[in-house]
Protein backbone atom coordinates (compact mmCIF):
# COMPACT_ATOMS: atom_id res chain seq x y z
CA UNK A 1 0.00 0.00 0.00
CA UNK A 2 3.32 2.31 0.07
CA UNK A 3 2.48 5.33 -1.23
CA UNK A 4 -1.23 4.65 -1.72
CA UNK A 5 -4.29 7.26 -2.00
CA UNK A 6 -5.81 7.10 1.19
CA UNK A 7 -8.02 10.04 1.01
CA UNK A 8 -11.72 9.50 1.71
CA UNK A 9 -14.59 9.62 -1.26
CA UNK A 10 -16.03 13.75 -1.11
CA UNK A 11 -19.54 13.64 1.58
CA UNK A 12 -17.68 11.21 3.85
CA UNK A 13 -19.04 12.21 7.34
CA UNK A 14 -16.23 11.99 9.95
CA UNK A 15 -17.88 11.93 13.47
CA UNK A 16 -18.11 10.87 17.02
CA UNK A 17 -20.29 9.32 19.43
CA UNK A 18 -21.75 9.00 22.76
CA UNK A 19 -25.38 7.76 24.54
CA UNK A 20 -27.59 9.78 27.13
CA UNK A 21 -27.05 8.15 30.45
CA UNK A 22 -23.29 7.40 29.54
CA UNK A 23 -22.40 11.22 29.85
CA UNK A 24 -25.34 13.20 30.96
CA UNK A 25 -25.88 12.58 34.85
CA UNK A 26 -28.65 15.25 35.48
CA UNK A 27 -30.48 11.93 36.33
CA UNK A 28 -33.26 13.64 38.38
CA UNK A 29 -33.15 17.00 37.73
CA UNK A 30 -35.62 19.58 35.60
CA UNK A 31 -38.14 16.79 36.04
CA UNK A 32 -36.09 14.02 33.92
CA UNK A 33 -38.19 11.04 35.03
CA UNK A 34 -36.59 7.72 36.11
CA UNK A 35 -35.44 5.14 33.41
CA UNK A 36 -34.71 1.32 34.28
CA UNK A 37 -30.39 2.10 34.25
CA UNK A 38 -31.44 4.90 37.08
CA UNK A 39 -33.11 2.25 38.83
CA UNK A 40 -30.56 -0.76 38.03
CA UNK A 41 -27.24 1.50 39.41
CA UNK A 42 -28.68 1.44 43.21
CA UNK A 43 -28.80 -2.41 43.09
CA UNK A 44 -26.55 -4.43 45.50
CA UNK A 45 -23.44 -5.54 43.46
CA UNK A 46 -24.71 -4.85 39.97
CA UNK A 47 -22.24 -2.70 39.32
CA UNK A 48 -18.44 -1.88 39.41
CA UNK A 49 -17.37 -0.78 42.79
CA UNK A 50 -21.10 0.63 42.96
CA UNK A 51 -20.26 3.17 40.88
CA UNK A 52 -23.41 4.68 38.79
CA UNK A 53 -24.42 7.22 35.80
CA UNK A 54 -26.02 9.53 38.24
CA UNK A 55 -23.35 12.32 37.59
CA UNK A 56 -21.09 10.86 34.38
CA UNK A 57 -19.36 13.54 32.92
CA UNK A 58 -21.61 16.21 33.82
CA UNK A 59 -22.52 16.44 30.00
CA UNK A 60 -26.28 18.41 31.02
CA UNK A 61 -24.92 20.72 32.37
CA UNK A 62 -21.11 20.92 30.88
CA UNK A 63 -22.55 20.12 27.03
CA UNK A 64 -21.17 23.63 25.53
CA UNK A 65 -17.66 22.93 27.09
CA UNK A 66 -17.98 19.38 24.99
CA UNK A 67 -19.09 20.59 22.04
CA UNK A 68 -16.44 23.35 22.01
CA UNK A 69 -14.15 19.97 22.02
CA UNK A 70 -15.63 18.68 19.30
CA UNK A 71 -15.13 21.90 16.95
CA UNK A 72 -11.65 21.62 18.47
CA UNK A 73 -10.95 18.37 17.18
CA UNK A 74 -12.71 18.86 14.34
CA UNK A 75 -15.71 16.56 14.41
CA UNK A 76 -17.91 17.27 11.19
CA UNK A 77 -21.23 15.48 12.93
CA UNK A 78 -21.96 14.02 16.44
CA UNK A 79 -24.17 11.92 17.03
CA UNK A 80 -26.10 11.46 20.64
CA UNK A 81 -29.02 9.81 22.08
CA UNK A 82 -31.88 11.34 23.53
CA UNK A 83 -33.03 10.28 27.21
CA UNK A 84 -36.45 8.89 26.03
CA UNK A 85 -37.35 9.68 29.94
CA UNK A 86 -35.80 13.66 30.12
CA UNK A 87 -38.34 14.29 27.37
CA UNK A 88 -41.37 11.95 28.52
CA UNK A 89 -40.65 11.26 32.38
CA UNK A 90 -43.24 8.54 31.81
CA UNK A 91 -42.38 7.14 28.28
CA UNK A 92 -45.87 8.20 27.03
CA UNK A 93 -48.38 11.02 28.03
CA UNK A 94 -46.53 14.64 29.52
CA UNK A 95 -43.77 15.93 27.70
CA UNK A 96 -40.88 17.44 29.84
CA UNK A 97 -40.43 20.98 28.94
CA UNK A 98 -37.35 21.34 30.78
CA UNK A 99 -35.91 18.04 28.69
CA UNK A 100 -36.99 19.57 25.39
CA UNK A 101 -35.03 22.65 25.99
CA UNK A 102 -31.74 20.77 27.19
CA UNK A 103 -32.13 18.84 23.84
CA UNK A 104 -32.42 22.26 21.58
CA UNK A 105 -29.90 24.34 22.92
CA UNK A 106 -27.43 21.36 22.50
CA UNK A 107 -28.61 21.31 18.76
CA UNK A 108 -28.40 24.90 18.57
CA UNK A 109 -24.68 25.05 19.91
CA UNK A 110 -23.86 21.75 17.49
CA UNK A 111 -25.17 23.94 14.76
CA UNK A 112 -23.54 27.02 15.77
CA UNK A 113 -19.59 25.19 15.59
CA UNK A 114 -20.94 24.00 12.27
CA UNK A 115 -21.31 19.78 13.48
CA UNK A 116 -24.31 18.08 12.36
CA UNK A 117 -26.45 16.55 14.92
CA UNK A 118 -27.18 12.84 14.27
CA UNK A 119 -30.03 11.83 16.80
CA UNK A 120 -29.89 8.26 18.19
CA UNK A 121 -34.20 7.78 19.71
CA UNK A 122 -33.02 4.50 22.03
CA UNK A 123 -29.65 3.57 23.85
CA UNK A 124 -30.93 1.21 26.61
CA UNK A 125 -32.81 3.47 28.99
CA UNK A 126 -35.49 2.57 28.81
CA UNK A 127 -38.17 4.74 30.85
CA UNK A 128 -39.03 2.70 34.29
CA UNK A 129 -42.61 3.51 34.03
CA UNK A 130 -42.97 1.35 31.25
CA UNK A 131 -41.05 -1.17 32.12
CA UNK A 132 -43.43 -1.63 35.00
CA UNK A 133 -46.09 -1.81 31.86
CA UNK A 134 -43.86 -4.73 30.83
CA UNK A 135 -41.44 -3.17 28.73
CA UNK A 136 -40.75 -4.40 25.56
CA UNK A 137 -42.65 -7.56 25.71
CA UNK A 138 -45.91 -5.50 26.32
CA UNK A 139 -47.57 -5.61 22.89
CA UNK A 140 -48.18 -2.10 23.11
CA UNK A 141 -44.58 -1.05 23.19
CA UNK A 142 -43.81 -0.19 19.69
CA UNK A 143 -46.76 2.21 19.96
CA UNK A 144 -44.92 3.52 22.60
CA UNK A 145 -41.80 4.04 20.81
CA UNK A 146 -44.05 5.30 17.97
CA UNK A 147 -45.41 8.39 20.46
CA UNK A 148 -41.92 9.05 22.09
CA UNK A 149 -40.80 9.18 18.10
CA UNK A 150 -43.25 11.74 16.88
CA UNK A 151 -42.46 13.79 19.97
CA UNK A 152 -38.88 14.06 19.10
CA UNK A 153 -39.51 14.89 15.23
CA UNK A 154 -41.88 17.72 16.54
CA UNK A 155 -39.05 19.46 18.13
CA UNK A 156 -36.39 19.02 16.65
CA UNK A 157 -36.31 17.95 12.91
CA UNK A 158 -36.86 21.78 11.89
CA UNK A 159 -33.01 21.28 12.08
CA UNK A 160 -32.06 17.75 12.48
CA UNK A 161 -31.65 15.68 9.06
CA UNK A 162 -30.16 12.41 10.64
CA UNK A 163 -32.11 9.74 12.98
CA UNK A 164 -31.13 6.31 14.31
CA UNK A 165 -33.94 4.72 15.86
CA UNK A 166 -32.50 1.87 18.03
CA UNK A 167 -29.27 1.02 19.28
CA UNK A 168 -28.08 -2.52 19.20
CA UNK A 169 -30.81 -4.75 20.26
CA UNK A 170 -28.45 -7.43 21.01
CA UNK A 171 -26.82 -5.19 23.73
CA UNK A 172 -30.28 -4.28 25.54
CA UNK A 173 -31.62 -7.61 25.45
CA UNK A 174 -28.87 -9.77 25.44
CA UNK A 175 -27.69 -8.06 28.21
CA UNK A 176 -30.21 -6.73 30.07
CA UNK A 177 -33.16 -9.56 29.43
CA UNK A 178 -31.16 -12.58 28.96
CA UNK A 179 -28.15 -12.59 30.67
CA UNK A 180 -29.62 -10.31 33.31
CA UNK A 181 -25.80 -7.55 33.37
CA UNK A 182 -27.40 -4.73 32.34
CA UNK A 183 -30.42 -2.78 33.36
CA UNK A 184 -33.53 -4.24 33.75
CA UNK A 185 -31.60 -6.90 34.93
CA UNK A 186 -33.71 -9.81 33.64
CA UNK A 187 -32.80 -13.08 32.73
CA UNK A 188 -35.80 -13.91 30.87
CA UNK A 189 -36.14 -17.55 28.58
CA UNK A 190 -34.92 -17.35 24.87
CA UNK A 191 -38.79 -17.22 23.39
CA UNK A 192 -39.60 -14.05 25.66
CA UNK A 193 -36.74 -12.27 24.55
CA UNK A 194 -37.13 -13.03 21.02
CA UNK A 195 -40.90 -11.54 21.47
CA UNK A 196 -39.45 -8.18 23.31
CA UNK A 197 -37.09 -8.39 20.30
CA UNK A 198 -39.72 -8.84 17.78
CA UNK A 199 -41.67 -5.95 19.84
CA UNK A 200 -38.44 -3.84 19.14
CA UNK A 201 -38.38 -4.46 15.27
CA UNK A 202 -42.19 -3.42 15.12
CA UNK A 203 -41.38 0.10 17.44
CA UNK A 204 -37.98 0.52 14.57
CA UNK A 205 -40.60 0.41 11.49
CA UNK A 206 -43.28 2.52 13.56
CA UNK A 207 -40.30 4.87 14.10
CA UNK A 208 -39.30 4.87 10.80
CA UNK A 209 -42.56 5.86 9.37
CA UNK A 210 -43.34 8.74 11.58
CA UNK A 211 -39.87 10.08 11.26
CA UNK A 212 -40.45 9.74 7.19
CA UNK A 213 -44.19 11.40 7.08
CA UNK A 214 -43.32 14.22 9.43
CA UNK A 215 -39.95 15.70 9.37
CA UNK A 216 -39.66 19.07 8.49
CA UNK A 217 -36.13 18.55 6.80
CA UNK A 218 -36.12 15.83 4.64
CA UNK A 219 -34.52 13.03 6.91
CA UNK A 220 -32.17 10.34 6.48
CA UNK A 221 -32.61 7.27 8.81
CA UNK A 222 -30.63 4.32 9.82
CA UNK A 223 -30.76 2.03 12.98
CA UNK A 224 -27.86 0.79 14.55
CA UNK A 225 -27.25 -3.00 15.24
CA UNK A 226 -24.09 -4.39 17.19
CA UNK A 227 -22.38 -6.14 14.04
CA UNK A 228 -20.94 -9.50 14.99
CA UNK A 229 -19.07 -9.79 12.36
CA UNK A 230 -16.21 -12.13 11.86
CA UNK A 231 -12.48 -11.66 9.32
CA UNK A 232 -10.61 -14.64 7.90
CA UNK A 233 -7.66 -15.90 10.07
CA UNK A 234 -5.33 -15.63 7.14
CA UNK A 235 -6.28 -14.53 3.35
CA UNK A 236 -7.24 -17.71 1.64
CA UNK A 237 -10.42 -18.38 0.19
CA UNK A 238 -11.74 -20.99 2.28
CA UNK A 239 -11.29 -18.69 5.58
CA UNK A 240 -12.58 -15.80 3.59
CA UNK A 241 -15.67 -17.95 3.42
CA UNK A 242 -15.82 -19.36 6.57
CA UNK A 243 -15.57 -15.78 7.84
CA UNK A 244 -18.83 -14.84 5.88
CA UNK A 245 -20.44 -18.12 6.95
CA UNK A 246 -20.13 -17.05 10.41
CA UNK A 247 -20.99 -13.52 10.30
CA UNK A 248 -23.81 -14.29 8.87
CA UNK A 249 -24.59 -17.69 11.01
CA UNK A 250 -27.31 -17.74 13.98
CA UNK A 251 -25.76 -18.99 16.87
CA UNK A 252 -28.41 -21.73 19.08
CA UNK A 253 -29.66 -19.89 22.41
CA UNK A 254 -28.12 -16.65 22.00
CA UNK A 255 -28.82 -12.96 20.59
CA UNK A 256 -25.18 -12.01 19.40
CA UNK A 257 -25.77 -12.51 15.85
CA UNK A 258 -26.15 -9.79 12.78
CA UNK A 259 -29.01 -11.45 10.41
CA UNK A 260 -31.37 -12.55 13.13
CA UNK A 261 -32.15 -8.45 13.61
CA UNK A 262 -30.91 -7.13 10.41
CA UNK A 263 -32.90 -9.59 8.07
CA UNK A 264 -35.79 -8.27 8.76
CA UNK A 265 -35.50 -4.44 8.20
CA UNK A 266 -33.58 -4.78 4.71
CA UNK A 267 -35.03 -7.86 3.44
CA UNK A 268 -37.95 -8.18 5.28
CA UNK A 269 -37.96 -11.28 6.92
CA UNK A 270 -36.03 -13.38 9.75
CA UNK A 271 -33.34 -15.48 8.00
CA UNK A 272 -34.42 -19.35 7.57
CA UNK A 273 -31.24 -20.43 9.40
CA UNK A 274 -32.56 -18.77 12.41
CA UNK A 275 -36.23 -19.68 12.13
CA UNK A 276 -34.84 -23.34 12.25
CA UNK A 277 -32.39 -22.97 14.77
CA UNK A 278 -34.96 -21.01 17.33
CA UNK A 279 -37.55 -23.16 16.04
CA UNK A 280 -40.72 -23.00 18.65
CA UNK A 281 -38.90 -19.70 19.91
CA UNK A 282 -39.34 -17.75 17.16
CA UNK A 283 -41.86 -14.95 17.16
CA UNK A 284 -45.23 -15.07 15.49
CA UNK A 285 -44.51 -12.88 12.79
CA UNK A 286 -47.40 -11.77 10.47
CA UNK A 287 -46.91 -10.58 6.96
CA UNK A 288 -48.01 -6.84 8.09
CA UNK A 289 -45.34 -7.03 10.90
CA UNK A 290 -42.83 -8.16 8.86
CA UNK A 291 -43.99 -5.16 6.27
CA UNK A 292 -43.46 -2.89 9.01
CA UNK A 293 -40.67 -3.20 9.93
CA UNK A 294 -39.20 -3.56 6.44
CA UNK A 295 -39.62 0.26 5.89
CA UNK A 296 -37.25 1.55 3.55
CA UNK A 297 -34.58 3.28 5.36
CA UNK A 298 -31.42 5.37 3.97
CA UNK A 299 -28.28 3.17 5.29
CA UNK A 300 -27.37 0.27 8.19
CA UNK A 301 -25.18 1.21 11.29
CA UNK A 302 -22.57 -0.75 12.12
CA UNK A 303 -20.73 -0.82 15.89
CA UNK A 304 -18.16 -2.70 15.33
CA UNK A 305 -15.69 -3.46 17.92
CA UNK A 306 -13.21 -6.22 17.98
CA UNK A 307 -14.04 -8.75 15.03
CA UNK A 308 -13.23 -12.51 15.73
CA UNK A 309 -10.62 -14.74 13.99
CA UNK A 310 -12.16 -17.99 12.08
CA UNK A 311 -10.56 -20.19 9.96
CA UNK A 312 -12.43 -23.15 7.89
CA UNK A 313 -12.39 -26.14 10.21
CA UNK A 314 -11.67 -30.20 9.04
CA UNK A 315 -15.56 -30.20 8.49
CA UNK A 316 -15.48 -27.17 6.60
CA UNK A 317 -17.44 -25.13 8.62
CA UNK A 318 -16.11 -21.98 10.48
CA UNK A 319 -14.06 -22.43 13.87
CA UNK A 320 -12.83 -19.41 15.87
CA UNK A 321 -8.70 -18.85 15.92
CA UNK A 322 -7.36 -18.24 19.40
CA UNK A 323 -5.63 -15.30 19.61
CA UNK A 324 -1.64 -15.14 19.40
CA UNK A 325 0.25 -13.55 22.38
CA UNK A 326 1.78 -11.22 20.69
CA UNK A 327 -2.08 -9.39 19.45
CA UNK A 328 -2.50 -6.74 21.40
CA UNK A 329 -6.01 -6.59 23.48
CA UNK A 330 -8.01 -3.82 25.07
CA UNK A 331 -8.85 -3.42 28.64
CA UNK A 332 -11.90 -5.70 27.64
CA UNK A 333 -9.76 -8.14 26.32
CA UNK A 334 -11.05 -7.43 22.80
CA UNK A 335 -8.31 -8.23 20.19
CA UNK A 336 -7.18 -4.54 18.94
CA UNK A 337 -6.43 -6.20 15.16
CA UNK A 338 -8.03 -3.65 13.01
CA UNK A 339 -9.00 -6.08 9.89
CA UNK A 340 -12.34 -5.90 11.03
CA UNK A 341 -12.91 -2.36 9.48
CA UNK A 342 -12.58 -4.51 6.14
CA UNK A 343 -14.46 -7.35 6.38
CA UNK A 344 -17.07 -6.67 8.67
CA UNK A 345 -18.45 -3.93 6.32
CA UNK A 346 -17.60 -5.85 3.21
CA UNK A 347 -19.23 -9.03 4.40
CA UNK A 348 -22.60 -6.70 5.26
CA UNK A 349 -22.54 -4.74 2.43
CA UNK A 350 -22.56 -8.47 0.31
CA UNK A 351 -25.77 -9.06 2.24
CA UNK A 352 -27.45 -5.77 2.57
CA UNK A 353 -26.58 -3.91 -0.64
CA UNK A 354 -27.13 -1.01 1.42
CA UNK A 355 -25.15 2.16 2.46
CA UNK A 356 -23.04 1.83 5.52
CA UNK A 357 -22.11 4.33 8.49
CA UNK A 358 -20.13 2.99 11.27
CA UNK A 359 -21.78 4.30 14.19
CA UNK A 360 -19.00 3.03 16.72
CA UNK A 361 -15.92 1.66 16.62
CA UNK A 362 -12.92 2.57 19.75
CA UNK A 363 -11.62 0.74 22.34
CA UNK A 364 -10.51 0.75 25.69
CA UNK A 365 -7.25 1.72 27.41
CA UNK A 366 -5.76 2.34 30.38
CA UNK A 367 -5.06 5.64 29.96
CA UNK A 368 -3.84 8.18 32.52
CA UNK A 369 -2.70 11.78 32.54
CA UNK A 370 1.48 11.35 32.06
CA UNK A 371 3.94 13.34 34.14
CA UNK A 372 3.71 16.00 31.25
CA UNK A 373 -0.12 16.60 31.94
CA UNK A 374 -0.86 14.64 28.58
CA UNK A 375 -2.69 11.71 27.49
CA UNK A 376 -0.37 9.75 25.74
CA UNK A 377 -3.03 6.84 23.98
CA UNK A 378 -0.78 5.20 21.20
CA UNK A 379 -2.75 2.32 21.37
CA UNK A 380 -6.32 4.06 20.75
CA UNK A 381 -4.20 5.97 17.90
CA UNK A 382 -2.85 3.07 16.13
CA UNK A 383 -6.33 1.50 16.70
CA UNK A 384 -7.97 4.55 14.59
CA UNK A 385 -5.06 4.36 11.81
CA UNK A 386 -5.71 0.77 11.28
CA UNK A 387 -9.43 0.96 11.34
CA UNK A 388 -9.39 3.80 8.91
CA UNK A 389 -6.97 2.49 6.66
CA UNK A 390 -9.05 -1.35 6.48
CA UNK A 391 -12.15 0.80 6.26
CA UNK A 392 -10.52 2.90 3.12
CA UNK A 393 -9.25 -0.47 1.58
CA UNK A 394 -13.14 -1.60 1.73
CA UNK A 395 -14.72 1.78 0.10
CA UNK A 396 -11.87 0.78 -2.72
CA UNK A 397 -13.05 -2.16 -3.33
CA UNK A 398 -16.70 -1.02 -3.84
CA UNK A 399 -18.17 -1.14 -0.34
CA UNK A 400 -20.90 1.65 0.14
CA UNK A 401 -19.44 3.53 3.62
CA UNK A 402 -20.90 7.05 4.16
CA UNK A 403 -19.47 7.30 7.78
CA UNK A 404 -17.74 7.16 10.59
CA UNK A 405 -18.30 8.00 14.38
CA UNK A 406 -15.65 7.12 17.02
CA UNK A 407 -16.83 5.79 20.21
CA UNK A 408 -16.64 7.94 22.31
CA UNK A 409 -16.17 11.45 22.25
CA UNK A 410 -15.00 10.85 25.86
CA UNK A 411 -14.07 8.29 28.27
CA UNK A 412 -17.82 7.91 30.21
CA UNK A 413 -20.06 5.76 31.91
CA UNK A 414 -19.52 2.03 30.38
CA UNK A 415 -22.91 0.17 31.79
CA UNK A 416 -22.16 -1.97 33.86
CA UNK A 417 -18.52 -1.74 34.36
CA UNK A 418 -18.90 1.88 35.48
CA UNK A 419 -15.95 3.88 35.09
CA UNK A 420 -13.54 0.74 34.90
CA UNK A 421 -12.80 1.60 31.10
CA UNK A 422 -12.06 4.48 28.95
CA UNK A 423 -13.08 4.99 25.73
CA UNK A 424 -12.91 8.18 24.76
CA UNK A 425 -10.91 10.90 22.52
CA UNK A 426 -11.30 13.34 25.69
CA UNK A 427 -10.23 11.69 29.52
CA UNK A 428 -12.26 12.89 32.20
CA UNK A 429 -11.21 13.51 35.39
CA UNK A 430 -14.18 12.15 37.26
CA UNK A 431 -13.31 13.92 40.24
CA UNK A 432 -12.89 17.29 38.96
CA UNK A 433 -14.97 17.00 35.75
CA UNK A 434 -11.95 18.40 34.28
CA UNK A 435 -11.45 17.08 30.24
CA UNK A 436 -8.28 16.48 28.52
CA UNK A 437 -8.18 15.85 24.49
CA UNK A 438 -6.22 13.03 24.54
CA UNK A 439 -3.24 12.12 21.70
CA UNK A 440 -5.70 9.75 19.72
CA UNK A 441 -7.84 12.98 19.51
CA UNK A 442 -5.35 15.06 17.70
CA UNK A 443 -4.45 12.38 15.39
CA UNK A 444 -8.53 12.20 14.32
CA UNK A 445 -7.96 15.85 14.06
CA UNK A 446 -5.56 15.89 11.51
CA UNK A 447 -7.70 12.56 9.63
CA UNK A 448 -10.77 15.23 9.51
CA UNK A 449 -8.57 17.75 8.74
CA UNK A 450 -6.62 16.15 5.46
CA UNK A 451 -10.05 13.49 4.69
CA UNK A 452 -8.13 10.83 5.11
CA UNK A 453 -4.78 12.10 2.85
CA UNK A 454 -2.87 12.46 6.34
CA UNK A 455 -3.35 8.26 6.87
CA UNK A 456 -0.79 7.98 4.25
CA UNK A 457 1.93 8.13 6.15
CA UNK A 458 1.35 5.26 8.07
CA UNK A 459 1.27 3.07 5.13
CA UNK A 460 5.08 2.75 4.12
CA UNK A 461 6.27 -0.85 4.60
CA UNK A 462 2.45 -2.22 4.60
CA UNK A 463 2.72 -5.09 2.27
CA UNK A 464 -1.12 -4.84 0.62
CA UNK A 465 -2.72 -8.41 0.77
CA UNK A 466 -4.41 -9.01 -2.55
CA UNK A 467 -7.58 -7.34 -2.26
CA UNK A 468 -10.21 -9.63 -2.08
CA UNK A 469 -12.22 -9.14 -4.83
CA UNK A 470 -9.32 -9.21 -7.20
CA UNK A 471 -8.67 -12.64 -6.07
CA UNK A 472 -12.50 -13.48 -5.90
CA UNK A 473 -12.45 -12.16 -9.35
CA UNK A 474 -9.54 -14.42 -10.48
CA UNK A 475 -11.14 -17.36 -8.67
CA UNK A 476 -14.15 -16.94 -10.69
CA UNK A 477 -12.45 -16.76 -13.98
CA UNK A 478 -10.52 -19.51 -13.43
CA UNK A 479 -13.77 -21.40 -12.32
CA UNK A 480 -16.40 -20.63 -14.49
CA UNK A 481 -13.78 -20.21 -17.72
CA UNK A 482 -16.34 -22.32 -20.48
CA UNK A 483 -19.28 -19.55 -19.14
CA UNK A 484 -19.82 -16.50 -20.88
CA UNK A 485 -19.14 -13.86 -18.12
CA UNK A 486 -18.12 -10.48 -18.72
CA UNK A 487 -17.00 -7.67 -16.17
CA UNK A 488 -20.75 -7.10 -15.46
CA UNK A 489 -21.40 -10.65 -14.13
CA UNK A 490 -18.23 -10.93 -11.69
CA UNK A 491 -19.47 -7.99 -9.93
CA UNK A 492 -23.24 -9.26 -9.72
CA UNK A 493 -21.30 -12.85 -8.35
CA UNK A 494 -19.38 -10.12 -5.97
CA UNK A 495 -22.18 -7.47 -5.33
CA UNK A 496 -20.28 -4.87 -6.14
CA UNK A 497 -20.61 -1.84 -9.02
CA UNK A 498 -18.84 -2.90 -12.35
CA UNK A 499 -17.22 0.21 -12.28
CA UNK A 500 -15.47 0.00 -8.70
CA UNK A 501 -14.86 -3.63 -9.23
CA UNK A 502 -12.45 -2.59 -12.76
CA UNK A 503 -11.07 0.53 -10.89
CA UNK A 504 -9.89 -1.93 -8.11
CA UNK A 505 -8.66 -4.31 -10.25
CA UNK A 506 -6.45 -2.37 -12.49
CA UNK A 507 -5.26 -0.37 -9.47
CA UNK A 508 -3.60 -4.02 -8.10
CA UNK A 509 -3.01 -5.72 -11.13
CA UNK A 510 -2.15 -2.87 -13.53
CA UNK A 511 -4.44 -4.63 -16.09
CA UNK A 512 -8.10 -3.58 -17.14
CA UNK A 513 -9.89 -6.68 -16.00
CA UNK A 514 -11.70 -7.26 -19.07
CA UNK A 515 -8.31 -7.45 -20.66
CA UNK A 516 -7.67 -10.11 -18.17
CA UNK A 517 -10.79 -11.97 -18.74
CA UNK A 518 -10.04 -12.35 -22.59
CA UNK A 519 -5.70 -12.99 -21.86
CA UNK A 520 -7.29 -15.94 -19.66
CA UNK A 521 -9.26 -17.65 -22.08
CA UNK A 522 -7.22 -16.75 -24.89
CA UNK A 523 -3.94 -18.86 -22.64
CA UNK A 524 -6.55 -21.63 -22.28
CA UNK A 525 -7.13 -21.97 -25.80
CA UNK A 526 -3.17 -21.68 -26.80
CA UNK A 527 -2.76 -23.98 -24.11
CA UNK A 528 -5.47 -26.50 -25.57
CA UNK A 529 -4.28 -25.88 -29.59
CA UNK A 530 -0.82 -27.51 -28.62
CA UNK A 531 -3.00 -30.74 -28.92
CA UNK A 532 -2.92 -31.56 -32.85
CA UNK A 533 -5.63 -33.05 -32.82
CA UNK A 534 -8.04 -30.79 -30.77
CA UNK A 535 -10.89 -29.36 -33.09
CA UNK A 536 -10.84 -25.94 -32.72
CA UNK A 537 -14.84 -25.67 -32.87
CA UNK A 538 -14.11 -27.45 -29.32
CA UNK A 539 -12.09 -24.96 -27.83
CA UNK A 540 -13.88 -21.78 -28.63
CA UNK A 541 -16.58 -23.04 -26.89
CA UNK A 542 -14.44 -24.45 -24.02
CA UNK A 543 -12.76 -21.09 -23.42
CA UNK A 544 -16.21 -19.50 -23.35
CA UNK A 545 -15.86 -17.46 -26.85
CA UNK A 546 -19.57 -16.84 -27.82
CA UNK A 547 -19.07 -18.78 -31.17
CA UNK A 548 -15.90 -20.11 -33.78
CA UNK A 549 -15.74 -16.55 -35.84
CA UNK A 550 -15.58 -14.33 -32.74
CA UNK A 551 -12.74 -16.51 -31.25
CA UNK A 552 -10.52 -16.67 -34.33
CA UNK A 553 -11.13 -12.72 -34.64
CA UNK A 554 -9.87 -12.33 -30.89
CA UNK A 555 -7.07 -14.83 -31.28
CA UNK A 556 -6.09 -13.01 -34.47
CA UNK A 557 -5.84 -9.70 -33.34
CA UNK A 558 -3.97 -10.69 -30.13
CA UNK A 559 -1.63 -13.47 -31.28
CA UNK A 560 -1.24 -12.10 -35.23
CA UNK A 561 -2.50 -15.43 -36.80
CA UNK A 562 -5.59 -17.44 -36.44
CA UNK A 563 -6.01 -20.67 -34.40
CA UNK A 564 -5.59 -23.20 -37.36
CA UNK A 565 -2.21 -21.40 -38.02
CA UNK A 566 -1.04 -21.58 -34.16
CA UNK A 567 -2.05 -25.37 -33.78
CA UNK A 568 -0.10 -25.86 -37.60
CA UNK A 569 3.11 -24.97 -35.42
CA UNK A 570 2.68 -27.68 -33.38
CA UNK A 571 1.41 -30.02 -35.90
CA UNK A 572 4.76 -29.36 -38.17
CA UNK A 573 6.71 -29.54 -34.81
CA UNK A 574 5.37 -32.85 -33.82
CA UNK A 575 6.20 -34.19 -37.84
CA UNK A 576 9.54 -33.21 -37.11
CA UNK A 577 9.96 -34.60 -33.76
CA UNK A 578 8.76 -38.19 -35.71
CA UNK A 579 10.85 -37.44 -38.06
CA UNK A 580 14.03 -37.07 -35.42
CA UNK A 581 13.06 -39.91 -33.35
CA UNK A 582 13.23 -41.99 -36.71
CA UNK A 583 16.52 -40.40 -37.66
CA UNK A 584 17.93 -41.27 -34.02
CA UNK A 585 16.85 -44.79 -34.09
CA UNK A 586 19.13 -45.21 -37.59
CA UNK A 587 21.69 -43.29 -36.15
CA UNK A 588 22.98 -44.06 -32.29
CA UNK A 589 25.15 -41.13 -31.87
CA UNK A 590 23.03 -38.34 -33.40
CA UNK A 591 21.88 -36.63 -30.24
C1 LIG B 1 -22.53 0.29 23.07
C2 LIG B 1 -21.94 1.38 23.93
C3 LIG B 1 -20.80 0.82 24.77
C4 LIG B 1 -19.75 0.24 23.85
C5 LIG B 1 -18.56 -0.36 24.56
C6 LIG B 1 -21.46 -0.49 22.35
O1 LIG B 1 -21.93 -1.71 21.96
O2 LIG B 1 -23.45 0.80 22.15
O3 LIG B 1 -22.94 1.93 24.70
O4 LIG B 1 -20.24 1.76 25.61
O5 LIG B 1 -20.35 -0.81 23.12
O6 LIG B 1 -18.91 -1.41 25.38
Amino acid sequence: MSGADTKFPDGFTWGASTSAYQIEGAWNEDGKGPSVWDLFVQEEDKMWRGQTGKIACDHYHRFKEDVALMAQIGIKAYRFSLSWSRILPKGTGKVNKAGIRFYNALIDELLKNGIEPWITLFHWDYPYELYLQGGWLNPKSPEWFEEYTRVAVEHFSDRVRYWVTINEPQGFLGLGHSEGYHAPGLKLCLRECLLAGHNTLLAHGRSVRVIRDNAKLEPTIGWSPASSAYRPSTNSLNDINAAREATYAIYPGGLWNTCWWTDPVFLGAYPDEGLKIYGKDSPQATKADMKLINQPIDFCGCNLFQVVPVKMGANGAPVAVELQPEEPISTYEWSLNTEGLYWGPTFIHERYQTPLVIMENGCSLLDRVGLDGAVHDSGRKDFIIGCLLSLHRAIEDGVDVRGYFHWSLMDNFEWQQGYKHRFGLVYVDFESQDRILKESAFTYQEIIATHGESLRKYTHNQEEPVPYVVKEAQRYIENNISEPFNVKTIAAHLNCHPDSLSRRFKQYTGTSLSTHIRRVRLECARNMLRDPNMLIGVVSDYCGFSDRIHFTKVFRKEMGMTPGQFQRQFRAREDAEEKAAVEISKNPRVK
